[in-house]
């Protein structure tokens, strides 16, 4: 499929984005392991999430969903039963590395396979810290890579420190601390996203998180809950930014998570100078939000680097569109995890964005873009990645002419609902699908 998209000269209007990847993987997850009914209301629709839905159902989980909602009659720590087959976590990272600690620490055997993206992404960084604990799991090409076969196993508790700030890394691991004997203990060089330790809390477990440190007390049982999931910050920065660079904008945009491990984006569009209010704040208990008001304002470059990074890793994508509209130089540093994303997104980025007449640099760990650039249409590749295709349609809005988006089905991935819900703010000439 190919997105095709003009320049848009007015955006406008109020709209909602789909519900938080990362907070309905660790439903789905948390909600299969805990006793009783769990329901999930606003739960993202996205691919990677109905990935994550599927396995827990061939791990013998009834999940029950309908439009609105999500029922998963939770079977307890102990409930999982062994699947029949492989399981697929096909481009979900999120998935495989949560599960495998999950996995790790059942009374059966397991296979966890990916795509082509996904079997190639480093693996190394869960099998360590889980075969540490005691897990039998092994990985193809020396334990680097997926398929990974997992023999569960009794588990010992660890205290470990990440080589990397990871949410996906130190999620696998409190998942697998759930079965172990024992307090763990896990420390990150920064915070990363906080959802599996705030989620576990609120299903009865006892976490603790002095400073970078995360504390995993042992546990015998988690107990069902109903929640709703915020709004996907991830998927309104796309929105956030395009309004703040087209003249005259103005979007409401309802419902945003705010948690403050994911904010790092509002942070870094305040600082560049973009207009961005928050209203009708709510903590929701568990995970806090917000409605985010943002209009156009004039942008200036700024440095990007250090603990930072991991608050907006999954942005920088959508981020570099914005500095190609702001005045001077922008530098992203420390951010070389974006090379092992769902694809090598600094690369791809800088591909994407030097087509359409960006003046972009890549850097080992960053890029440096110069600003601001009228950008003209092209022909993009998404690579295969979702936060690639939707970064570039935003920049295909803001561009002169016509910017042909290739393999745009990957939207999907994360956000089925972007092409809709931009078509809300800029017009649906704006934007054109061709199989
Ligand atoms: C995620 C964590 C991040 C992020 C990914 C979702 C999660 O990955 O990039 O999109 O839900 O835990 P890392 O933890 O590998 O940085």
């Amino acid at each position: 499929m190919r997105l095709i998209l003009s320049e848009s000269t007015k955006v406008k209007g109020e709209i909602k984005v789909g519900g938080d990847k990362s907070i309905t993987h660790r439903a789905l997850i948390i909600g299969s392991i805990a006793e009783g009914i769990t329901t999930l209301k606003d739960y993202s629709q996205c691919e990677d999430c109905m990935t994550t839905l599927e396995i827990m159902k061939k791990l013998g989980i009834n999940i029950l969903k309908n439009k609105a909602t999500i029922k998963i009659e939770g079977k307890g720590l102990h409930g999982l039963t062994e699947p029949l087959d492989v399981l697929n976590c096909k481009n979900s990272g999120t998935s495989m590395r949560l599960l495998s600690g999950l996995l790790a620490g059942q009374k059966f055997f397991s296979v966890l396979t990916g795509d082509g993206s996904l079997n190639k992404r480093p693996m190394k960084r869960i099998i360590q810290p889980l075969s540490l604990m005691g897990a039998d799991i092994s990985g193809r090409d020396d334990n680097q890579f997926a398929p990974l076969a997992i023999k569960g196993k009794n588990l010992k508790a660890i205290n470990y420190t990440t080589p990397v700030a990871s949410a996906q890394i130190k999620s696998s691991i409190m998942l697998a601390s759930l079965y172990a004997k024992g307090n763990s203990s896990i420390t990150e060089p920064a915070k990363s996203r906080d959802h599996t330790e705030r989620m576990l809390n609120l299903f009865g477990a006892r976490i603790e998180t002095p400073g970078n440190q995360i504390i995993i007390k042992e546990k015998k049982n988690l107990l069902a809950k109903n929640i709703t999931i915020p709004g996907d910050i991830s998927s309104a920065a796309f929105f956030l930014v395009l309004a703040s660079v087209i003249k005259d904008s103005k979007v409401l945009i309802k419902n945003v998570g705010i948690n403050p491990t994911r904010t790092g984006i509002l942070e870094v569009l305040q600082k560049m100078g973009a207009d961005i209010s928050l209203k009708n704040k709510k903590d929701n208990n568990y995970e806090p939000v917000a409605d985010l008001l943002v209009k156009e304002k004039d942008l200036k470059g700024i440095e990007i680097s250090g603990n930072i990074i991991p608050k907006i890793i999954d942005e920088i994508p959508i981020l570099a569109v914005a500095a190609t509209q702001a005045k001077g130089t922008t530098e992203i540093k420390d951010a070389k995890e974006l090379r092992v994303k769902e694809t090598d997104r600094i690369y791809a980025i800088t591909t994407g964005l030097k087509k359409m007449g960006a003046k972009i640099e890549e850097k080992t760990d960053g890029l440096i873009i110069e600003g601001p650039t009228k950008l003209k249409g092209n022909v993009c590749e998404s690579f295969g990645d979702h936060r690639i295709g939707m970064a570039l349609a935003i920049a295909g809005i803001i561009a002169d002419g016509e910017t042909t988006i290739e393999e745009s089905e990957c939207i999907n991935i994360s956000f089925p609902e972007f092409t809709e819900t931009l078509g809300v703010i800029c017009g649906t000439d704006s934007i054109d699908e061709e199989n």
